[in-house]
């Protein structure tokens, strides 16, 4: 056995030691106590030997079941959130070799901010229900790290906490299309106040759909509470294309639509005053039939040419993941799941250890690449594989 599973292992073991019963918060408490201990030979140790594309699998060991599958669920018969992965399967790599790559930078910038990694964490609610720091501890690894956080509007901490949490840190804010405008023009004012770069409203969701299998039971752990509201307004499902002009007339910050894959949407949202597009099906959280993002992110980027920042959201597991759609034109990605494990695995340490992880081999695969500044990633690098099928190992 690997060392860190035979430490798993042990720990998993210590707290559960009949076998077949679910893992406990005794579990959890014990896991945290050991990647958290004062003892950093322990703590960091354990944490770092875990290879960051198994966090899912020992987050699976140590959170509550229903808290597990909210995270790690999709809509439906899951085969958008399966695709969104499986898509980076169906290209490969075509390296230029004998070019300078003694440094590769990752620097890049979105929307005029710069950024040391071209990483956003894509917008995810109820983060403190995995770690008591919650969004706090992301904005903190975020700005560590150097790259951008989406605060979600579900946030279980305010705008203003975050920030003053993470003072240097990136930020910008997703609205839902909420049915009242005055609750919306308001936490607009309180992100522009709070220092964010960016709105992004979600524009999926006309209605809302159950992420989670409702007999996974995920529910808002008593003693939690939203940080911009106490009771969340509904969604409005008469929205046009105004909402964005609307939203754009009330605030000087850049618009960043998330949820689009059609190409004449995209164009559609850049007439109407957004200045960036987040290609994404929500994580194949809404519909469940949608395709893969990276699908659309081509024909996407070739329609609104210079026009606008495109960012693709979904699927990306690694630096690989993240070359690719550099390559196929996004000027960043986010990273969601990933993260959220690496949340309930470590707090803001383990968020860290997710984005830098992504970082390290991102810089390893550019430099194999003969791409010496991941920024001008050329689109000849990344051929679509004629024989794989991109199919989600098991
Ligand atoms: C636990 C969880 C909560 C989420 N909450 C939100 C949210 O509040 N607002 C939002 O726009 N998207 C939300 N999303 C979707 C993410 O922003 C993102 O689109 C998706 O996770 C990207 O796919 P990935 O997980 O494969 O990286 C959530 C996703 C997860 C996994």
């Amino acid at each position: 056995m690997e060392g860190w599973k035979a430490d798993l292992a042990i720990v998993y073991n210590l707290a559960t030691p009949s076998s077949g019963v679910q893992p406990s918060f005794r579990t959890i408490a014990l896991w945290r106590g050991l990647a958290r201990s004062a003892d950093a030979s322990v703590s960091t140790d354990l944490l770092d030997r875990l290879p960051v594309s198994s966090f899912g699998d020992v987050a699976r060991l140590v959170l509550e079941r229903p808290v597990y599958e909210w995270i790690r669920a999709g809509a439906g018969d899951e085969e958008a959130a399966l695709d969104n992965v499986a898509a980076f399967r169906r290209w490969r790599l075509r390296p230029h070799v004998l070019v300078d790559v003694s440094m590769v930078s990752t620097a890049t910038d979105v929307l005029g901010a710069p950024l040391a990694v071209p990483l956003l964490v894509a917008p995810m609610a109820l983060q403190r229900v995995v770690d008591d720091d919650g969004e706090r501890a992301t904005a903190r690894a975020v700005a560590e790290v150097g790259a951008c956080l989406i605060v979600a509007v579900n946030a279980t901490t305010s705008i203003e906490h975050i920030r003053a949490a993470a003072p240097d840190a990136t930020l910008w804010f997703q609205l839902y299309n909420w049915d009242d405008r005055d609750a919306l023009a308001r936490v607009v004012e309180r992100a522009e106040a709070a220092g964010c770069r960016a709105i992004v409203p979600l524009v999926n969701t006309p209605i809302g759909v159950a992420h989670t299998p409702p007999e996974a039971g995920f529910r808002l752990p008593a003693g939690l509470t939203f940080g911009h509201f106490e009771e969340s307004p509904g969604l409005d499902a008469r929205n046009t294309w105004s909402y964005i002009e609307w939203l754009a007339s009330r605030t000087g910050l850049p618009i960043v639509p998330k949820g689009i894959l059609a190409a004449a949407d995209a164009r559609r949202a850049v007439d109407s005053g957004a200045r960036a597009i987040l290609v994404s099906n929500h994580g194949g959280r809404q519909l469940h039939r949608a395709m893969a993002t990276l699908d659309a992110l081509d024909d996407i980027v070739n329609a609104v040419g210079g026009s606008a920042e495109v960012y693709l959201d979904g699927g990306i597991r690694n630096g690989s993941d993240v070359l690719t759609a550099l390559a196929l034109g996004a000027r960043a990605v986010t990273v969601g799941r990933p993260v959220m494990w690496g949340l309930a695995l470590g707090g803001q340490a383990g968020v860290r250890r997710v984005l830098s992880s992504i970082a390290g081999e991102l810089v390893e695969d550019a430099g194999l690449c003969g791409v010496p500044a991941t920024a001008h990633t050329p689109r000849d690098i990344v051929v679509r594989s004629p024989t794989a099928t991109g199919s989600v190992p098991a």
